[in-house]
């Protein structure tokens, strides 16, 4: 009798459930309960503030809440000051995100205490890899937001102004300060007059909710765009175009924050290409950029296609230009020293650079991580490199701590993530894709969040349906929500990285792509003519002996740029952890796991694993049907069978493609592969389409 009524009363709820495209991401829900609002400043950025008040209140019907201005020692930039029912803060801005902070807190029934709260960095970016004809480099999600082809591509509609004015609040609610708004691999139009022009256009409503504007750059636009003979950035022309150009920036955008620079890297012009250093280049357009209180991002993502180990080379090229850089310039790298890979250790150069400022560089697109396809919730990988100990100043010197200014006295802090976002009515493709924006401003907020409360808060922001699963006023949200909805899916967010590993690249595999489009899998693929630093065979490095890119000491002695005890612990076989095992050591297929299986034996399970992992996560979506709205429950109902039927694939080519070298059977308890090798070997090309 009990489950007949509470199937009846689940019946209920669901039919109740409103249909959702997930367009209003962690901010959809509105209180109602009146507020009385003390504060005697009026701004643009205030009036915001006082009106997410007003609308999204739940605290105690009639209550006051005072936002105050004043300078305070303790409150560090745009942070502030919390009480239950007052916001102090140095800065308008502070404001904005004290209430946002005290919204989010109120609807995820957080305790709200007196606390200072501060952001980790000071500058939050997000990067677009947006161009200027609308398509997005590595974008999943529909086309830019920013830019679009065609006859009046350059005109600003209202339409438009109320999307850049959802996108800047989203942000905002989430503490993202900056956006780059166009493709690191930069277009010299960038910077004509009529693209400025809509530059200008799109900072003035970001603005509204402190969102700086950023713009990436080609190095060579002095010739490209000036008409110069050159673009070498010791030329007193080049130096001077440079100047004017930003004087013309700052005078359409006197808050603009600074260039994005790719230089020298995969084929984009730099400043090697007149023998100059990076830091030649980065230190004449920070000049041009300092008066203005702008900043240059200098990306240190370089490599070259004669260089026998791609992951040493940032380091190699970077470190002996360590105290060459203005203080306005921040070097931008990449988690990982090779390139986004589902799990790499992090880059040498974190700790390494003592006296330059550095940025993470994290994606938020998943390029290299299923795409808009599959649900891979990358705040646990964040967080493994954020709190990855580098040792370079003792003990407990992180990454986060190296580059937050915990511990180097960096001029500026900055972090950055490339977007996930486009015109999709649920801007990220997949609806939990959503939860790796908000996880990136959160983290970007403060860098030692976890992801168990990250994934704990956008849960609740973007699935509850009040009253249906809030029991009273005070935020605390039913048993039964919790116990079949909340915990479950929580911790399918929070494996699904590391299963997304298992199928994809165990055990320190990294890069085995097939072709360009970074999606299904690739060990074999290695046509002719294409850089062999861009083929799967350069990173695995299989045969008939082993597996796995020996970066010891007698390899490529890429360990040697990790500061000790690090440096031993990789180079040592004993003491090398599993996760990067083939990152660091080629071992024969026969070697000895620390499991007491055959490291063929380890790759086959691992694989098997991830398979199995998604199964369960059809299982656990399938059973929360009732709590979702069915519009979503069907939308990642249906991506979830894609990525299994896909994770299958990865295991399937993986195994198949290495056991012609391992020469040894899969484990008899192993689900025998369902794919021909030879089939996935012709279907290469097909996996990274989206239409
Ligand atoms: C990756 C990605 C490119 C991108 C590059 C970068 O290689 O595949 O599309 O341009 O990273 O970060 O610059």
């Amino acid at each position: 009798m009990k489950t007949t009524i509470s199937i009846f009363i689940l019946f209920l709820v669901t039919l109740g459930l409103q249909a959702e495209d997930g367009h209003h991401l962690w901010l959809r829900n509105k209180g109602n309960v009146p507020v009385n609002i003390v504060c005697s400043k009026n701004s643009v950025t205030i009036n915001i503030a006082k009106e997410e008040l007003q609308q999204g209140w739940q605290g105690k019907a009639g209550a006051s809440v005072i936002l105050t201005i004043k300078s305070d020692k303790t409150i560090k930039g745009d942070g502030f000051k919390l009480g239950a029912n007052e916001i102090k803060a140095n800065t308008e801005l502070g404001i904005l995100y004290g209430v946002y902070e005290l919204l989010r807190r109120q609807q995820t029934g957080e305790a709200i205490k007196e606390e200072v709260i501060n952001p980790s960095y000071e500058r939050r970016v997000l990067n677009h890899w947006d161009n200027l004809n609308g398509t997005i480099e590595r974008g999943y999600a529909g086309r830019s937001i920013f830019w679009r082809n065609g006859k009046d591509s350059l005109g600003v509609t209202e339409k438009d102004k109320m999307l850049w004015q959802e996108y800047a609040r989203a942000n905002a609610s989430i503490g993202i300060n900056g956006a780059v708004l166009n493709n690191v691999n930069a277009s010299p139009l960038m910077l004509s007059g009529e693209y400025l022009a809509r530059v200008k256009a799109i900072a003035d409503v970001l603005r509204l909710y402190g969102v700086k504007t950023y713009l990436s750059v080609k190095f060579s636009s002095p010739a490209m765009l000036g008409g110069l003979k050159t673009s070498d950035p010791l030329d007193p022309e080049v130096i001077k175009w440079w100047k004017d150009k930003v004087q013309e920036i700052y005078r359409m955008i006197p808050d603009f924050g600074g260039f994005l620079v790719k230089a020298s890297s995969e084929g984009q012009p730099g400043p090697q290409d007149f023998g100059r250093t990076h830091a030649d280049g980065a230190n004449m357009m920070a000049d041009a950029v300092k008066p203005f209180g702008g900043i240059i991002m200098w990306r240190a993502f370089v490599y070259a296609a004669n260089d026998k180990d791609r992951a040493r080379q940032a380091y190699t090229e970077f470190m002996p230009l360590d105290g060459q850089f203005r203080d306005n310039v921040i070097i931008q790298v990449k988690n990982g020293p090779v390139d986004f890979q589902p799990r790499e250790p992090f880059s040498p150069l974190f700790g390494a650079m003592k006296k330059t400022s550095i940025m993470p560089e994290l994606q938020i697109t998943q390029e290299y991580l299923g795409h808009s396809f599959q649900l891979v919730f990358l705040s646990t990988m964040w967080e493994e490199c954020l709190q990855s100990d580098t040792y370079q100043e003792g003990a407990g010197s992180t990454v986060a701590r190296c580059t937050d200014g915990s511990i180097f006295p960096q001029r500026h802090t900055a972090i950055a993530g490339v977007a996930n976002i486009g015109l999709d009515a649920n801007w990220c493709g997949h609806h939990f894709a959503q939860a790796n924006w908000y996880a990136f401003g959160r983290l970007a907020w403060n860098d030692q969040l976890t992801s168990e409360k990250i994934a704990d808060e956008w849960l609740k922001l973007s699935f509850y349906q009040t009253p249906v699963v809030k029991e009273s006023e005070s935020g605390s949200f039913s048993a039964d929500w919790q116990e079949h909805f909340l915990v479950p899916v929580k911790q399918m967010m929070l494996q699904s990285r590391e299963a997304a590993v298992n199928y994809s690249m165990p055990l320190g595999f990294h890069h085995i792509f097939a072709a360009e489009h970074h999606y299904g899998p690739g060990p074999w693929w290695g046509p002719k003519g294409v850089r062999i630093d861009w083929t799967p065979p350069y990173y695995h490095k299989a045969d008939s002996i082993g597996v796995g890119f020996d970066r010891t000491h007698s390899g490529s002695d890429a360990v040697s740029q990790y500061h000790e005890p690090l440096s031993s612990q990789f180079n040592d076989l004993k003491t090398c952890p599993d996760i990067y095992l083939l990152w660091f050591h080629h071992l024969p297929w026969s070697y000895k796991m620390k499991s007491g299986r055959t490291l063929w034996d380890e790759i086959c399970y691992h694989y098997d694993t991830g398979v199995r992992e998604v199964q369960d996560f059809q299982k656990v979506w399938d059973k929360v049907q009732p709590y979702v709205d069915a519009k979503r429950f069907a939308d990642v109902q249906s991506k979830l069978r894609r990525q299994c039927r896909d994770a299958r694939i990865w295991k399937d080519g993986c195994l198949l493609y290495f056991q012609q070298f391992s020469r040894s059977p899969i484990p008899y308890d192993i689900e025998r592969p369902v794919n021909d090798l030879n089939d996935l070997e012709k279907s290469d090309l097909k996996w990274g389409n989206h239409n």
